[in-house]
């Protein structure tokens, strides 16, 4: 048994549905369900018995504590957070609450377990802390892409609050012992992408006949990863990572912005075009940039590739191909993500069996 927080966000929930599909083991699933937590995500698991889906907060103590004591997990992999820049330059509250203090008391909650399990299942355990390469700081044009050597310049409240969180995992690793993984992984796209990032966005707003948003003049450099990757480095690390180390996850996708939303485009221009036989291109808008944006994040996946032999399967071309036939073959998933439907989803298709450990 493992427990996944956040596992009903994008990254998490696609992790879910991975380790499911590819392992006899369950998942105990805690997830909050903010505006970003979808069950519709995981409808196929729906009386699935090595799904256990409880809402709640990684910050309640005595829940945690009697989750861990209930179902004995091997390990811990914290998704939970909140992830979104934008939300974080207008309201960083929630992100110090749930990345910092719910972090803490995450750690808290896992080393009062871990403390007095059986030599045995003490050795075995693991608490992965998946995080992010905007920790870093921004790049250059010409530096050299992030390893885990780099040091630690977050620039907004999101990247600060993971920086923080990376911390305290860092020092309950080195003043308790507690045996623990990081993951520093880039800019994630594929299914169930909440359409406020911006591939997503671009995609629903493309077919929506509405404007895309491009901030200041497009030439942000982000390196992007397929979420499939990162959820297959994340296995990788959670079987084989040297405890106490960090492993920066990414591949090898350095793109500027305005790249990326051409290139969105042009797939919907193959695949969906326009009633009126015009490019989506036409769509495209220069609005005011992001405060504080960040130029340019790389990552060097080295490490993770010597060290753990990991690599990612798709390309930058395979992938996004994927993610927009994804977006076009399941209209319903966005239509009750933009008409809120889907916040209704736990109380239509959960029974409260599921819902109940809460
Ligand atoms: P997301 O916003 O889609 O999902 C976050 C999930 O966490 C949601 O289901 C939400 O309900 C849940 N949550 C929020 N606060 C909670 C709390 N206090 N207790 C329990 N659950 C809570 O985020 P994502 O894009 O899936 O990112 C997952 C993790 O990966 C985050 O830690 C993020 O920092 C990290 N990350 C994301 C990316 C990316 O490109 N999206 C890249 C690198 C790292
Ligand atoms: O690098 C990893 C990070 O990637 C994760 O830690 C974050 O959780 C995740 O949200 C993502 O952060 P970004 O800020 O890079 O992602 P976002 O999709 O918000 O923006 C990507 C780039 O596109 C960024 O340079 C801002 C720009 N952008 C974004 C939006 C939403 C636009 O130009 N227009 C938009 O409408």
């Amino acid at each position: 048994m493992i427990l996944v927080t956040g596992g009903a966000g994008f990254i998490g929930a696609n992790f879910v549905l991975d380790w499911i599909a590819n392992s006899d083991e369950p998942v105990v699933n805690l997830d909050k369900l903010t505006y970003a937590g979808n069950l519709e995500t995981l409808a196929s698991l729906k009386g699935n018995p090595k799904h256990i889906f409880v809402q709640g907060d990684i910050g309640d103590s005595a829940l945690v504590d009697r989750l861990l004591a209930e179902h004995k997990p091997r390990a811990v992999v914290n998704f939970a957070a909140e992830s979104h820049v934008d939300r974080s330059i207008h309201g960083p509250e929630d992100f110090v609450q749930t990345n910092v203090l719910g972090t803490f008391r995450l750690l808290e909650s896992v080393r009062g377990f871990w403390s007095a399990l059986p030599a045995e299942q003490k050795s075995a355990f693991r608490f992965l802390h998946v995080s992010t390469d905007e920790v870093y700081g921004s790049l250059s044009k010409t530096d050299p892409a992030f390893t885990e050597e780099n040091k630690y310049e977050p620039n907004s409240p999101y990247s600060a609050s993971k920086a923080a969180s990376d911390h305290l995992v860092r020092a309950w690793h080195h003043t308790y012992g507690l045996p623990v993984l990081t993951t520093n992984c880039s800019n994630n796209y594929g299914p169930f992408h909440f359409p406020e990032k911006l591939i997503p966005l671009m995609i629903v707003n493309a077919l929506a006949g509405k404007n895309l948003p491009v901030y200041g003049d497009g030439m942000q450099v982000r390196d992007w990863l397929y979420v499939k990757d990162h959820c297959s480095a994340i296995r990788r690390v959670l079987e084989a990572g040297k405890l106490g180390e960090t492993y920066n996850v990414g591949g090898w996708n350095e793109k500027p912005n305005i790249e990326i939303v051409n290139t969105v485009c042009a797939l919907l221009d193959e695949l969906r075009p326009r009633n009126d036989g015009k490019p989506y291109k036409e769509q495209i808008t220069y609005v005011t940039d992001r405060p504080g944006h960040d130029r340019r994040y790389a990552i060097d996946a080295r490490k993770l590739e010597a060290e753990l032999g990991w690599k990612p399967a798709e390309t930058f071309d395979t992938g996004i191909r994927k993610t927009v036939e994804w977006y076009l073959a399941n209209s319903e998933w966005v239509r009750n993500v933009q008409s809120g439907a889907y916040r209704e989803w736990v109380e239509k298709q959960y029974d409260n069996s599921t819902k109940a450990a809460a």
